[in-house]
């Protein structure tokens, strides 16, 4: 290529890999498999070998991938944590072999694996107990993540037997299953998040959340594939994971140690097909020397060991024509594309819909009607639209237009900056938003309603009888026994039902009212911190952001919800029915009011007591845990290894350090 055309073409695939970074990282959300990025990724890589003058300080070939999140504190690795070279043939494969053969003489033997597609993690353990769990972070140092590593119920705290060495590492990878991830995205669906593209990102992001309590509920899991350390059992990786699984970790039933090439092929093979019935994501086998004295003859480059070597898995693709574009529109008003396809045959079922995430991502793929468009099914349950075939492209095809209304209800679309999705504004008068509203608040997890499900909401709602959840407690029994498919006893256990659900604790029906953004976990944080509903409608955006984990779109959203006076009408008929609008026994965990307007960060490792401990002793004194230094915090307390960068930021900002023991003095 001459250096003009590749001037050109250095340019498109940095605007490209640029996006795809950001599509994955930001967004959560990729368009392109990883095969396809690493293909842009090697061809850039290629040309700035080629002409070196045309790598760009911001090139995305110059970045190592980074997780690493300030509100963490970060460890140092004692071991830098490498990653994988892939290959996505059998004849890369052949070339990992010659090379090793090359360097060693006599028998080989490969340990085969499969490649979980989860987070990385390392964990050390000292005097066999659990003490660090750091993420990759850029392969120097990680993030402390152990609070919510704890959660995890796969990874031992303690490790069984005796014969363990003093202090070792155990890396792996952290993964969420698809049963507890299509749970989490339903969930996050139904409060009006944005669901997660894949398991991995899913994992990844529970990973960094700052509550451990809500990364326990998500039901995280784990597979160990590496351990390092001194007096290690064996000089062998296979012998070393079944060691290690005695002692109570969780190594997969699935490595092989194989003596040839053709024992590692036919491991591919079989798991290419087989690995979809596993109940969790693999993107590849991973294929590793098993002797530790070869593998440091083979050493390793700056990213990756010698030793080993990544075979993805292709994800299956289909070609097949873009029919038309279904609106869907959720309980929060959020609008979801749907694509209808011509009907394909792909990874053992028939594909007739796909998720098109949102109007960004349409433009993105520039898709059109009448497109041949490539539609790829990961380990993610539905399938989604990768890319578009240009050359089947019909000649008059035109430009997607996204609604500009919404379809059920012809109100004029909003799309908030930062925001991926459109939204239909008319919260109270959209049938599916009406409907979602009040199937939500009889829900188990809200009101828990029983007698009632979806059918019956429906059913209702077509016969006017109920038009929000406060119409519910208006309904007679009388009312009922008339329907169609309702006897006198369904129509009593209904009304039942609705009287017991009065007894409802104020956080659930917080959860229950439907507020945009307002989960299980932000309405207990708000009960708690607002214990009445009357103390929350007064609390102003600035008495939001006080409340731990509540952001600006929260805040945003609860003051907009109780500025609405549809809203207000509804709430003080919920009143007068009964429902607990208020905190039962609030104030019965308050220890003192030594910390009242106190805000503390904590950071770094206690000996006395637990992060969670720690931050439970603040709000029992009327203090609150913050997670981010500002101008607003008063004490850092400080623990070992706390990161330079939090101390700095302490120090510049003025804010007091103090230790674990002057703590203890504030509060005794
Ligand atoms: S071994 C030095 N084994 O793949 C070698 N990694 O691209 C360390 N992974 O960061 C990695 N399954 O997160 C290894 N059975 C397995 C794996 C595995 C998944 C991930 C891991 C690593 C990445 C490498």
């Amino acid at each position: 290529m001459e250096l003009n055309e590749a001037t050109t073409r250095a340019q498109y695939l940095r605007d490209q890999l640029n996006q795809h970074n950001y599509n994955y990282y930001v967004f959560n959300n990729p368009i392109i498999s990883d095969f396809e990025y690493d293909k842009l990724l090697t061809e850039l890589t290629d040309l700035e070998k080629q002409y070196p003058q045309l790598q760009t300080p911001d090139s995305p070939t110059l970045r190592v991938g980074s997780d690493i999140l300030e509100q963490f504190v970060q460890i140092p690795h004692n071991y830098p944590m490498l990653s994988l070279s892939n290959t996505y043939s059998e004849t890369e494969i052949l070339d990992f072999d010659h090379r090793i053969r090359k360097e060693i003489n006599g028998d080989i033997e490969y340990v085969c694996e499969l490649k979980f597609d989860g987070a990385a993690i390392s964990l050390t353990y000292i005097d066999g107990v659990l003490a660090y769990a750091v993420t990759r972070g850029d392969g120097e140092q990680g993030d402390d993540v152990t609070a919510n590593v704890r959660t995890i119920k796969a990874i031992p705290l303690r490790l069984k037997g005796n014969d363990y060495p003093k202090e070792f590492e155990m890396r792996g990878e952290i993964f969420m299953p698809h049963t507890s991830f299509k749970r989490l995205n339903e969930e996050r669906i139904d409060i009006g998040e944005s669901p997660f593209a894949n398991p991995r990102n899913a994992a990844a992001g529970t990973l960094k959340l700052l509550d451990p309590k809500e990364v326990a509920k998500r039901s995280l899991d784990c597979f160990l594939y590496y351990i390092l350390g001194e007096n290690l059992p064996y000089e062998k990786q296979y012998e070393n994971l079944e060691k290690a699984r005695t002692w109570g970790f969780k190594v997969s039933d699935h490595m092989r140690k194989c003596k040839d090439l053709n024992e590692v092929f036919s491991f591919i093979r079989y798991w290419d097909t087989e690995r979809k019935n596993l109940p969790y994501d693999t993107d590849g086998a991973v294929i590793k020397l098993n002797d530790y004295v070869l593998q440091r003859r083979m050493g390793t480059t700056a990213k990756s060991p010698r030793w080993a070597i990544a075979y993805k898995f292709k994800a299956e693709q289909a070609v097949t024509r873009l029919l038309s574009v279904d609106f869907q529109v959720g309980r929060t008003g959020v609008i979801t594309p749907v694509a209808n396809l011509q009907p394909v045959q792909l990874a053992g079922t028939t594909v007739k819909r796909a998720s098109l995430h949102n109007a960004d991502q349409i433009e993105l793929l520039d898709a059109r009607i009448g497109d041949a468009v490539i539609v790829e099914k990961g380990g993610e349950i539905i399938p989604k639209i990768v890319g578009i075939d240009l050359v089947q492209r019909p000649v008059n095809s035109a430009t997607f237009e996204y609604i500009t209304h919404c379809p059920e209800c012809g109100t004029l679309l909003i799309k908030d900056v930062g925001e991926a999705k459109h939204y239909c504004p008319n919260e109270t008068g959209c049938p599916p938003q009406i409907i979602g509203k009040i199937e939500h608040f009889i829900s188990r997890k809200a009101m828990n309603i029983d007698g009632i499900g979806s059918e019956k909401v429906d059913q209702f709602y077509k016969q006017h009888l109920i038009n929000n959840p406060a119409d519910l407690y208006d309904l007679k029994v009388e009312q009922l026994v008339n329907l169609e498919r309702m006897g006198k006893r369904s129509a009593n256990n209904i009304i039942k039902g609705i009287e017991k659900s009065k007894n409802v604790l104020y956080s659930r029906v917080l959860f229950a009212l439907g507020i945009r953004f307002v989960g299980e976990t932000t309405a207990k944080k708000l009960a708690e911190a607002f214990p009445s509903i009357d103390k929350l409608k007064n609390a102003g955006i600035e008495d939001l952001l006080q409340v731990g984990e509540i952001g600006e779109r929260i805040a945003q959203s609860v003051v907009d919800y109780f500025s609405n006076k549809e809203y207000m009408t509804m709430l003080s008929r919920l009143r007068s029915a009964g429902l607990q609008f208020e905190q039962a026994g609030s104030e019965k965990n308050r220890l003192s009011d030594k910390l009242e307007s106190i805000h503390i960060v904590i950071s770094g490792n206690f000996t006395r007591w637990s992060r969670e401990d720690l931050k439970t002793l603040i709000e029992q004194h009327g203090g609150k845990n913050l997670s981010t230094m500002s101008s607003n915090v008063n004490y850092l307390l400080a623990g070992d290894k706390i990161g330079p960068a939090k101390l700095q930021k302490a120090e510049k900002l003025g804010v007091k350090i103090i230790g674990e023991n002057e703590f203890i003095d504030m509060i005794s």
